[in-house]
């Protein structure tokens, strides 16, 4: 059986873009001819509502890409492994909270990643996350920075690096407001830039290289080669 990388993505604060970070490492993964599952383990179901193209009782749901399927949580449970094993990437949308459910997702992943904000109140509370991974005995992947804004984030993100050291990923989510529009418009950025025909030299494609960067770190770390 093939081996299939449970990917977690997960922080116990609210609103750090681990919804946004799943459905745009998933359309990264899917350029490269993976075959992606994007399991919505919040009660919220926003990845659900995301690529939700029409209603269906089966446990595995296409979406407009072909390599991305999604699915629930509680549905996901009821996967055999032989099943599971048809993919390349499962990703977890998880909550923002530490729930004995949590827990037991959080355990069930081969590898986790953590994405913040950078903020005081987040360097204290991100101990208290990867504390959490350790106890489910599951691998850290790393610590990646969303919504990272230049002028007003440069010296904290040096103070990240100095309490996370090798364990912030190289891969920082600059703040853009295209996110917003393109989920708004129901589509990963990249797709909303080319349905714009937005060219790829623009600024705003930054996002879109950083999202492709993150998926590259997390396949080189994972043992999957970059096929494009
Ligand atoms: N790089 C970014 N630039 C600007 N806005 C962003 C960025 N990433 C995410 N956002 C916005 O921030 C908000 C929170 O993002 P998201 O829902 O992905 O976070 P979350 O961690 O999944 O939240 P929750 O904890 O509620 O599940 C959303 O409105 C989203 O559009
Ligand atoms: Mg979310």
């Amino acid at each position: 059986m093939k081996k299939v990388r449970k990917i977690g993505i997960f922080n116990n604060k609210g609103g750090v873009a681990k919804t946004t970070s799943v459905i745009n490492l998933a359309y990264s993964l899917q350029k490269h001819d993976y075959k992606v599952l994007v399991v919505d383990c919040d009660t919220q179901e926003n990845c659900f509502t995301f690529f939700m193209s029409r209603k269906d009782t089966s446990n595995i749901l296409p979406t407009d890409y072909k390599n991305i399927h999604h699915t629930t949580w509680e549905r996901y449970t009821s996967i055999d492994e032989q099943k599971q094993a048809e993919f390349n990437y499962i990703l977890f949308d998880l909550p923002p909270t530490i729930s004995e459910e949590v827990k037991q997702i959080i355990h069930h992943c081969t590898v986790v990643y953590v994405p913040t904000i950078l903020g005081e109140f987040e360097i204290s509370g991100l101990k208290k996350v990867t504390d959490e991974i350790h106890k489910q005995n599951v691998r850290l992947g790393g610590v990646f920075v969303t919504m990272y804004q230049a002028q007003n984030d440069d010296e904290i993100i040096e103070e990240f690096r100095r309490v996370l050291q090798n364990r912030l990923m190289k891969t920082v989510i600059p703040y853009s407001k295209t996110v917003r529009e393109s989920q708004k418009a129901g589509l990963p950025i990249e797709a909303y830039f080319y349905e714009k025909g937005v060219p790829r030299t623009q600024t705003s494609w930054k996002i879109v290289n950083a999202y492709e960067n993150l998926a590259n770190e997390i396949m080189e770390a994972n043992g999957h080669e970059n096929n494009v």
